[in-house]
């Protein structure tokens, strides 16, 4: 069943994160809902640009809605990731979305507040909750990239006054991860400094952490050791997640870790059977490794067991 956003939160905040989880095609659907339930666990679907515009989002919408029919007893909510207004708007307006992003958190401060107080006051008027971004992570997310040097963790103060001033429903916050398989250089660490005085200043908000995958080495040597070359990669230390939970992280997005065991999964599966040509024997590996994968993060993230 789709449920509002806000539900989740109120129900988490505090105690534990939802795992806000990317799907893009009908596999990472089954695999999402296979763990959800498998670990009794609420979760947030997000969906983004790039998710809408791979097949089609009318393709995309189908699937969820499907996904929801198979699994009843499932308890989810359905999020646009990382929004320009545009599509904010499009959103809201299907009837579909729970909650959107809107991610104007490359323009100036008060430009990033006049741009998410429009899409919340859209949204608010439709029922729909809006998560803004202040700060900005590294790494590469659609089609913008933030050198390492250019990131700004967020400043608890301007989260604060960014908050009243939009009205904006949670709060994705820079500290310290970023999105993609390379999150770290030297130590690997999120900055619960700054979760503590934005906890102090406005306690009981709801706050978003972007690019937590893990990056799981084991994962990646598999890779590798299967024709891959990825090196240096480092993520999240999952041991963080829920100390950021009770901190206020109430959505965890996890991304990269999915694509990850797709990629073991399919160059093991090629490997190993060169003269194999049928997609769905990895197919229906992949929906099994990561659904196993979600009941995984779900238990890490504490949501395990929350239905
Ligand atoms: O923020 C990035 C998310 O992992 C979504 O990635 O824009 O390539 O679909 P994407
Ligand atoms: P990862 O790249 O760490 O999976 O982050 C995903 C994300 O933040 C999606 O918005
Ligand atoms: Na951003
Ligand atoms: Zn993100």
């Amino acid at each position: 069943m789709i449920v509002t956003t806000a539900q989740l939160f109120k129900h988490a905040y505090g105690k534990y994160a939802v795992g806000a989880y990317n799907i893009n095609n009908a596999e990472q659907a089954m695999g999402l809902f296979r763990g959800a339930i498998e670990s009794q666990a609420p979760f947030i679907i997000q969906i983004s640009k790039g998710a809408r515009a791979y097949t089609d989002k009318r393709m995309l919408e189908a699937i969820i809605r499907s996904a929801g029919d198979i699994f009843p007893e499932a308890i989810f909510a359905v999020h646009l990731d990382h929004g320009d207004e545009q599509t904010c708007y499009e959103c809201i307006d299907s009837g579909f979305f729970s909650s959107v992003m809107i991610d104007a958190s490359h323009d100036p401060f008060d430009k990033n507040v006049e741009i998410s107080k429009r899409v919340v006051d859209r949204a608010h008027a439709k029922g729909i909750s809006v998560e803004a971004e202040l700060g900005m992570l590294g790494g590469v997310e659609e089609d913008i990239k933030v050198e390492d040097g250019h990131a700004t963790l967020t400043n608890p103060a301007e989260a604060q006054e960014f908050v009243k001033r939009t009205g904006c429903d949670s709060l994705a916050c820079a500290i310290g991860t970023s999105h993609g398989a390379f999150k770290f250089k030297g130590k690997q660490s999120l900055h619960f400094d700054v979760l503590e005085k934005i906890k102090h200043l406005m306690p009981g908000y709801p706050l978003v952490m972007h690019g937590s995958s893990s990056v799981p080495q084991d994962e990646v040597a598999r890779i590798n050791a299967a024709g891959g070359t990825i090196a240096g990669s480092m993520g999240v230390d999952v041991n963080e997640y829920l100390p950021a939970a009770k901190l206020g992280v109430t959505k965890i997005n996890i991304d990269t870790d999915g694509r990850l065991v797709w990629t073991r999964v399919h160059r093991e599966f090629f490997r190993d059977k060169p003269s194999e040509f049928d997609f769905r024997p990895p197919g229906k590996i992949f929906i099994a490794e990561y659904a196993k994968f979600i009941a995984s993060r779900n238990k890490l993230l504490g949501s395990a067991g929350q239905l």
